[in-house]
């Protein structure tokens, strides 16, 4: 009998039923946990304010038909005396997202190797959207030897190519307007590349200049190697482009499988 786990923190949308409908397409008993998790905020971050909607969280995931729904409190997952620590070293673990937000992945790998000793499963999804938990994820997956396959499931986006997130109920309806920016900026980089450009710095251009143009502030773009997160100078198909920028004071991610991913665009994407 095979078991899927389904690691998040509520405020459950389409992008995470993804992953759960894919769990239960593959896994004979799924099980998804809920917990806002506090070591992955770093200090001065939204976890107070991050959106808890556990009512409704719970019937969509029984509508889903799932199984198990863990969500335990905050003192049943780090108990007084916790002294132990999980980090993924190297550009993996410790360039981009880990550099703007510190600590985050110290929070993510600690909690999502106690949900895989806790749920014991087969496999774990995760969404390409979060590209660097994902390979953080595999990393220590595989290091720590927990025979559990990460599967990585394509990135879920709103009808106008927004990347589906629990933080867009941050956006005014301006913000969420210039926050297109960032899928604008994806498929003008995927365009170029399928043009032919394989320089980095020209595709990386492309993104900059349209969210240079609805003001947004660039934490950063970078091509990169999946596996290592190292940066290219050069892309090649299956590269990854990211992108971490602020809308006003919310702060989005996104990225694009060079190659592979369909380019977003508004009217490619379709709401359900
Ligand atoms: P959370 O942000 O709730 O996301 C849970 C899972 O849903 C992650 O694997 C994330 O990549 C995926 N996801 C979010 N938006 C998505 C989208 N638009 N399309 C596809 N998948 C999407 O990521 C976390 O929680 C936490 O860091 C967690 C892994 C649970 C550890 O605390």
């Amino acid at each position: 009998m095979s078991v899927g786990l389904v690691p998040t923190m509520g405020a459950l949308h389409r992008g995470h039923l993804s992953l759960v409908a894919r769990a239960m397409g593959e896994c004979d008993r799924v099980a998804v946990s809920i917990f806002v998790n506090p070591r992955q905020f770093a200090p001065g971050e939204d976890f107070e304010r991050y959106p808890r909607s556990p009512e409704s969280d719970l019937e969509a995931l029984a509508g889903a038909g799932v199984h198990a729904v863990y969500m335990p409190a905050v003192e049943a997952m780090y108990p007084a005396g916790l002294s132990t620590a999980v980090h993924v070293t190297g550009p993996v673990g410790e360039g981009f997202e880990a550099d703007l937000r510190p600590g985050h992945f110290h929070g993510v790998a600690l909690v999502v190797t106690k949900l895989l000793v806790a749920a014991r499963p087969d496999r774990a999804y995760f969404g390409q959207k979060d590209a660097q938990q994902c390979a953080v994820v595999e990393r220590l997956a595989r290091d720590l030897d927990t025979g559990v396959q990460i599967v990585v499931c394509p990135t879920v986006r709103d009808g106008d190519g927004l990347a589906l997130s629990s933080r867009n109920q941050y956006l005014s309806a301006e913000d969420r307007r210039r926050a297109l920016a960032i899928p604008a900026g994806l498929a003008a980089a995927a365009t170029r590349f399928e043009a032919g450009e394989r320089g980095s710095a020209a595709l990386i251009e492309a993104v900059t200049e349209k969210l240079r143009a609805a003001d947004a502030t660039i934490d950063y773009v970078a091509i990169v190697d999946p596996g290592t997160f190292m940066e290219v100078e050069t892309a090649s198909p299956g590269c990854q482009i990211l992108v971490a920028a602020r809308i006003g004071t919310t702060r989005l991610i996104d990225n694009l499988r060079l190659g592979s991913d369909a380019a977003p665009s508004a009217g490619a994407f379709h709401t359900t």
